[in-house]
């Protein structure tokens, strides 16, 4: 009997030459590092320089969170990551009534250029590369982080990093959106603009299917889902005004890795080509760094089991081993705990050791690309970018990524596949260790991590003393010439700069840009 893949594609019981009929390894592969970059997007991968172990970390106050970091570096870690709690990703202020109960909950709290100083207290910003899960105030975030720079002397040329500024899949699954789509479409355009010219390193997107596929989508939607929103942001930036190579050597991608190994190889196999093709062939980019697909993968946080949570180290490796054997970029693995609560730091580091140990005890990095003409794996690439494509069609049809998602068609199409995971898990057909079989009887204890309940309160003083500190008629004008360019064409990011050097908060900045631009109201679909 054929067993269904994740994307409800057909999994053969053998694979064979048959399978791989008038196939040319030309044409589907290319060699590494070349178009269409099946193989990966370095001709060297891993036997060059390992992938970036990127761990996701940040809760509490600055100072939390910086501890944190230090600890992650001195374990080993190559990347940071920093998680934002919900006020900030919101742009409310710690003090704002929204953000009672959330403050320093699922990130750090980040309301001003002080509180950013403390956050890489003692980390040199030139020594390394930081992401940062930022949404629809990206712009101020990478902002602060250019003026603590600035304070350690290090020139905004030498910054290497990334913010996810992918407001499109919040309006699909995640749902940190602030602003309209028009306006956010536009403050993407600003952000592309200011980093071409401010900031070349910088990767100024990560255009994610992650969050999607937490929501349900299944790997062929959540490629296919997350090209439409690149294409999207490649033509608002051409509509801008900017050309292709300018910018497109800096856009990123963020994919999940689930436990269905082989399928999650094809996935990122078929992604790398559907992309290059794209980049050259349909919007006719000709620096190749612009058809090159660099991905961030996180283990399939999802997958994650409360039930015998050790059970999840397994899971991770699994995924973990995913994602490098489908050449992935930067990798973070989840901690077992996570189905819990925070990761504690023996579990932060068990994650990021389970990378080491693929990294440096096994043999995956040592060659590029291991599965290249596998009958399973070809054919599995081959289906998967066949589903894919005919979901990028149906995008385009309704009008591109914007006018679809306007639509709901994305959500509807993820939730389809989100109640059929739902109903297989329920009936037993799908099995998850611990949870629907193999269940013990009686859980054992495990004492989680807790975040201090006077985090709150300790932020709130120090938005006080941030407040009475500052010149607020400098502010205050600050704040106009803010308004002033959102009302225009001005790029936003030069005066909001200056609005956050003179100490202004990402709340009274996101406020300014919510009285011009409005926020938005999802449409309900059913
Ligand atoms: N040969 C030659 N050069 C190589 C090489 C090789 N084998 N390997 C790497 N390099 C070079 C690269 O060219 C690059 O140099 P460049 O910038 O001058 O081109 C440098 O070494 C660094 O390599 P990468 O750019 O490949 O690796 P990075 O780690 O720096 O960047 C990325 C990876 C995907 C491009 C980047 O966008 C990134 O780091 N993304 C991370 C995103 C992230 O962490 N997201 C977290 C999301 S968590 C979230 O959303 C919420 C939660 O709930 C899920």
């Amino acid at each position: 009997m054929t067993r269904e893949s994740e994307s409800g594609l057909p999994v053969e019981r053998v694979y064979g030459p048959a399978d791989l009929t008038g196939w040319d390894p030309a044409e589907k592969l290319g060699e590494p590092g070349a178009y269409p970059y099946t193989r990966g997007v370095y001709p060297t991968m891993y036997t060059g320089r390992p992938w970036t172990m990127r761990q996701y970390a940040g809760f509490g106050t600055a100072a939390e969170s910086n501890a944190r970091y230090r600890q992650l570096i001195a374990h080993g870690t190559t990347g940071l990551s920093v998680a934002f709690d919900l006020p900030t990703q919101m742009g409310h202020d710690s003090d704002a009534p929204l953000a009672h109960g959330e403050v320093g909950k699922v990130g750090v709290a980040i309301d001003s250029v002080e509180d950013m100083r403390v956050l890489f207290d003692g980390i040199p910003l030139d020594q390394v590369s930081t992401s940062m899960t930022i949404n629809a105030p990206a712009a101020l975030l990478l902002l602060l982080y250019q003026l603590v720079a600035e304070e350690q002397g290090v020139p905004a040329d030498r910054l290497t990093g990334t913010i996810q500024n992918d407001v499109l899949k919040e309006y699909i699954a995640r749902g940190t959106y602030i602003f309209p789509p028009g306006p956010s479409l536009r403050l993407t355009a600003d952000i592309f603009k200011y980093c071409t010219a401010e900031i070349p390193k910088w990767n100024t997107i990560s255009i994610s299917g992650y969050h999607m596929a937490e929501a349900g989508a299944s790997p062929a939607q959540e490629i296919a889902f997350t090209l439409a929103d690149g294409i999207e942001y490649v033509r608002t930036a051409v509509a801008a005004g900017m050309d292709i190579d300018d910018f497109a050597p800096r856009l990123s991608f963020f994919f999940v890795a689930r436990t269905t190994l082989l399928e999650e190889v094809a996935k990122f196999r078929a992604a790398r080509r559907i992309w290059a093709r794209v980049m050259r062939e349909d919007f006719g980019a000709r620096n190749p760094k612009s058809w090159m697909l660099r991905f961030h993968t996180q283990t399939a946080g999802v997958q994650l089991t409360a039930q015998q949570p050790e059970v999840n180290l397994v899971r991770v490796a699994v995924q973990a081993l995913g994602a490098v054997l489908g050449g992935t970029q930067s990798l973070h693995t989840n901690s077992f705990d996570e189905a819990i609560a925070l990761p504690t730091e023996k579990s932060a580091r068990l994650a990021l050791r389970t990378q080491q140990v693929l990294a440096y005890e096994t043999d995956v990095p040592a060659t590029v690309d291991p599965f290249a003409g596998s009958y399973a794996v070809e054919r599995l690439t081959d289906d998967v970018e066949a589903a894919a494509l005919d979901l990028m069609r149906k995008v385009e049809d309704l009008g591109g990524a914007e006018a679809a998602i306007e639509r709901g068609f994305q959500k509807a199409e993820i939730e389809r596949n989100a109640y059929r995971i739902a109903q297989e898990t329920d009936s037993g057909e799908r099995v998850v260790v611990g949870v629907n079989r193999f269940r013990l009887d009686e859980e054992e204890p495990y004492e989680p991590l807790r975040v201090d309940p006077a985090i709150e309160a300790r932020q709130r003083e120090r938005l006080a003393e941030l407040r009475a500190g500052r010149d607020q008629g400098a502010v205050g004008a600050a704040l106009d010439a803010l308004k002033k360019a959102a009302e225009g064409e001005e790029n936003v990011l030069y005066p909001m700069k200056e609005a956050l050097r003179g100490r202004a908060t990402v709340g009274e900045v996101c406020h300014a840009l919510r009285e011009v631009w409005g926020s938005h109201v999802p449409t309900e679909t059913f």
